[in-house]
């Protein structure tokens, strides 16, 4: 996914790939995202369509399996998608009877598009999934292509485990790039992973798993 938005220049200058500079052209504190896309250039990509190609061809394998993995492990799931974007999951769960279906994402002009899936057990919000404190308890938290937007992905995994019922999962797609590559190894290390799975294709590689908060183990 981070194909649409490259990392270059020294030090660290962030563009698009279109060429736009982040508003954050600084050098990176240690806390900072692997990739840091400000929330108007979020709105003004979604706007101009910058990610409608997030609906090819090419794009279809890493739903598909998100969604066949839920099917296949939950009987009524609730489902939180943190950074849902347009929701482009949602036409794939439609072979699931989902319980609920909630999609949080910080650009409103992607949550306007979301919107028109919206029905009766299929809700989107326009919220900033860094300070996102849910009122319910869900089945499943997936977290497809967003991770490395944030400052701290596996706290921020941590944090959203409270979020989850006992025996629920959390799912994950990484795009591998240079910045990101590191990613799913520290997440494995955190994480009891149930499942996992590389997608591979001329667009590039993504790696997607089913991962678990370790089991606190009381000490003897
Ligand atoms: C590459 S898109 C992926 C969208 C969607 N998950 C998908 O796979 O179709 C990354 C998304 O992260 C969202 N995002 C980035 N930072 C966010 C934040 N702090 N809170 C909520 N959403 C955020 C962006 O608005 C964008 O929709």
């Amino acid at each position: 996914m981070p194909a649409n938005l490259r990392v270059m220049g020294s030090p660290k200058t962030y563009f698009t790939s279109k060429g736009e500079k982040s508003a954050r052209n600084v050098t990176p504190k240690k806390e900072d995202p692997m990739l840091q896309v400000d929330v108007e250039t979020w709105n003004r990509q979604y706007g101009r369509g910058a990610w409608s190609y997030l609906s090819d061809l090419k794009e279809v394998p890493r739903y598909a399996i998100q969604a066949s993995w839920i099917g296949h492990l939950q009987n009524k799931p609730s489902i939180l998608d943190v950074a849902c974007g347009e929701g482009l999951l949602v036409p794939y769960l439609r072979f699931i009877e989902y319980e609920r279906y909630l999609g949080i994402d910080i650009s409103e002009v992607a949550i306007r598009a979301a919107k028109m899936k919206e029905d009766d057990r299929t809700q989107f919000l326009v919220e900033d999934a860094q300070h996102y404190v849910a009122s319910a308890k869900y089945t499943c938290i997936i977290f497809n292509e967003s991770l490395y937007y944030f400052r701290n992905p596996v706290e921020l995994v941590r944090h959203y485990c409270s979020f989850l019922w006992e025996e629920g999962i959390v799912i994950i797609s990484v795009f591998l790039s240079a910045e990101t590559k590191g990613l799913v190894p520290r997440l494995r290390s955190t994480c009891d992973v149930l499942e996992e799975l590389t997608i591979s294709n001329s667009r590039g590689v993504w790696e997607t798993a089913i991962i678990r908060p370790k089991k606190f183990v009381v000490p003897r």
